[in-house]
């Protein structure tokens, strides 16, 4: 049998078979979350890659998330987005869970925009409400860098100071603002699931400092940090954290809110996508 790839030549692989389906360089690349997709329906000249058809891309498996690179442009802008990630709790190890990301960087995206559903845990976080995240608590257990280092990849120790662009978090709230309405900031804490939360769990994560909670993201925007990306991170918030509202949490209606506000962040995006090339 042949000695399994290392993740470079697994990158490399992966994203020589994206090169040969767009002739684009994209400029930033796009993650949608759960429910989160119609932005990608809104693109110029779509070309849709499945992740079956990309060598070493992991297969997403929950409902709601199609699993595809799309490329095509937004306000001009040529994106690579991926519809559909593939997450911890599925059993993927975070370092096949992010391949996706080191393959659009190594296409030549130079910046990610990140979405996700979260449940929100500030009180004034409401379902229907987009939070732009300005720092994370990995609560999952795990690290995507954690392994045998190699150069290629980038630095072994990265700096997740400024993970999240003060520049893109700008550019974010005043797109917001030029859509009439506004975005909150916060903490967004990952933890691995697939169960959501107990209700002690949220109290725990409150003491702690988180404003949002997810089960995504937050090995993306390490990987995409040690890649040289410039990074931001919008969670949807789908539902009140449990115990907050009194009634139980369900994947339905994370989807369904998700959906609701889908048009608002497509709005969002493109209003942020030509400056966040510019930047
Ligand atoms: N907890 C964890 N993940 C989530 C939630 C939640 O309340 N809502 C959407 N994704």
């Amino acid at each position: 049998m042949p000695a399994a790839l290392d993740l470079p030549a697994r990158v490399e692989a992966a994203a020589a078979a994206l090169k040969r389906a767009t002739k684009e360089t994209p400029k930033v690349g796009v993650v949608l979350g759960s429910g989160l997709g119609a932005f990608a329906e809104a693109l110029e000249g779509k070309k849709a890659v499945p992740y079956a058809k990309v060598p070493h891309f992991p297969r997403p498996a929950v409902a709601g998330h199609g699993g595809r690179v799309v490329f095509g442009r937004c306000e001009g802008v040529a994106l690579a987005v991926l519809e559909g990630r593939a997450h911890y709790y599925e059993g993927h190890p975070l370092e096949d869970a992010t391949l996706p990301i080191r393959a659009l960087a190594a296409l030549g995206a130079k910046a990610l925009l990140l979405t996700n559903a979260a449940g929100g845990i500030r009180s004034d976080l409401r379902p229907g409400d987009l939070m732009v995240i300005v720092d994370h608590l990995n609560l999952l257990g795990a690290n995507p860098l954690r392994g045998p280092h190699d150069e290629r990849l980038g630095t072994r120790f990265v700096d997740l100071t400024s993970a999240y662009d003060p520049g893109l978090i700008e550019i974010l709230r005043a797109a917001a603002h030029a859509c009439s309405f506004e975005v909150r900031r916060g903490v967004y804490a990952a933890m691995a699931g697939p169960s959501y939360e107990t209700p002690a769990e949220i109290r725990m994560l409150r003491t702690m400092g988180a404003d949002a909670v997810g089960m995504s993201t937050v090995p993306e925007v390490i990987v995409a940090r040690q890649c040289g990306q410039r990074v931001a991170a919008i969670s949807a918030i789908t539902n009140p954290a449990a115990g907050m509202s009194g009634r139980p949490l369900s994947h339905e209606e994370v989807l369904e809110s998700g959906r609701k506000v889908a048009d608002r962040l497509t709005r969002l995006l493109q209003t942020a996508i030509p400056q966040v090339a510019a930047l």
